[in-house]
């Protein structure tokens, strides 16, 4: 259970703001996860994460889409308010789906605020040119906490061509750097940096003071975050390098199916006491 500071079940546990989750870096590792529904946050609630983010990863893992491109801001208000019935304590980010920013500061700030009613307490946009920077500064203006993301944007995979290594050749890794320094700038108080090289996260995570949260990025992010259902082993198949298991739940789930559908039909189940007389 929690190892390092009190749970919410701990009565004197006080809620991550923003300002909490900043002045984390360079005192204490930040431990962030995705979620996207009641029952899983209230387990994340018993133990010490920090951050949750409602991660559009929703497309992949939750609807089975190849690319987060289809999943829409109605979806992720949804499940954000899911998210939010189930979690006292961590922080609650999430993400901008595609094309609920991109297209204008206005937009980006009506579908902010959605999802701050519908229970985050920040968001996530993706990219770190000027564009986007633009309408971040726009969105921190009128009180709308602001997660950046570097490194490798899914929402932009058909730009990159694949879900691939970012960050790799000298330029790629300085404007990366730079805009980094940039997105702090325009107000963001963290920054995600996906499947970059680790010197390349190293060199950024030194370089601006607010925290950043790797993933695929090395071991020397001032936090880190991975996909809950590729942490718990929910898809076998799917095992990236950056992913550590830290169960296979995919084999305890099948178990289970196959020993009630056994029971089933055997007659085993219900039983009297499983029965109204
Ligand atoms: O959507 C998501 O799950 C994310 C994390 C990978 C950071 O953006």
């Amino acid at each position: 259970m929690s190892r390092h500071y009190p749970s919410s079940a701990d009565p004197k546990a006080k809620p991550f703001t923003v300002p909490a989750i900043r002045a984390l870096k360079g005192s204490e590792k930040i431990a962030a996860i995705t979620c996207y529904d009641a029952s899983f946050a209230r387990l994340i609630d018993q133990i010490s994460i920090q951050l949750v983010l409602v991660g559009d990863s929703a497309a992949n893992v939750i609807y089975g889409l190849d690319t987060t491109l289809p999943i829409g801001i109605e979806e992720m208000m949804m499940h954000t308010r899911a998210v939010a019935a189930g979690l006292s304590r961590a922080l609650l980010v999430s993400d901008m789906p595609f094309l609920s920013y991109q297209p204008s500061a206005e937009t980006a700030i009506t579908n902010a605020g959605k999802l701050l009613q519908s229970g985050a307490r920040a968001v996530k946009v993706e990219g770190g040119g000027s564009h986007i920077r633009g309408i971040i500064s726009k969105l921190v203006e009128v009180g709308i906490p602001v997660m950046g993301h570097l490194g490798l944007l899914p929402q932009s995979v058909h730009r990159s061509g694949g879900y691939k290594l970012q960050g790799r050749d000298a330029p790629d890794a300085e404007r990366m750097l730079v805009e980094a320094k940039l997105l702090e700038e325009a107000g963001c108080f963290s920054v995600v940096l996906e499947k970059i090289p680790a010197d390349l996260a190293q060199k950024i995570t030194s370089a601006v003071s607010i925290p950043t949260i790797g993933i695929g990025a090395g071991q020397h992010c001032d936090g880190q975050i991975l996909v809950l259902y590729d942490l718990l082993g929910l898809d076998p198949a799917f095992k990236p390098r950056f992913v550590r298991r830290y169960a296979e739940l995919a084999d305890v789930i099948k178990q289970a199916l196959a020993d009630y559908a056994d029971d089933v039909m055997g007659g085993k189940f219900p039983s009297d006491e499983e029965s109204f007389p």
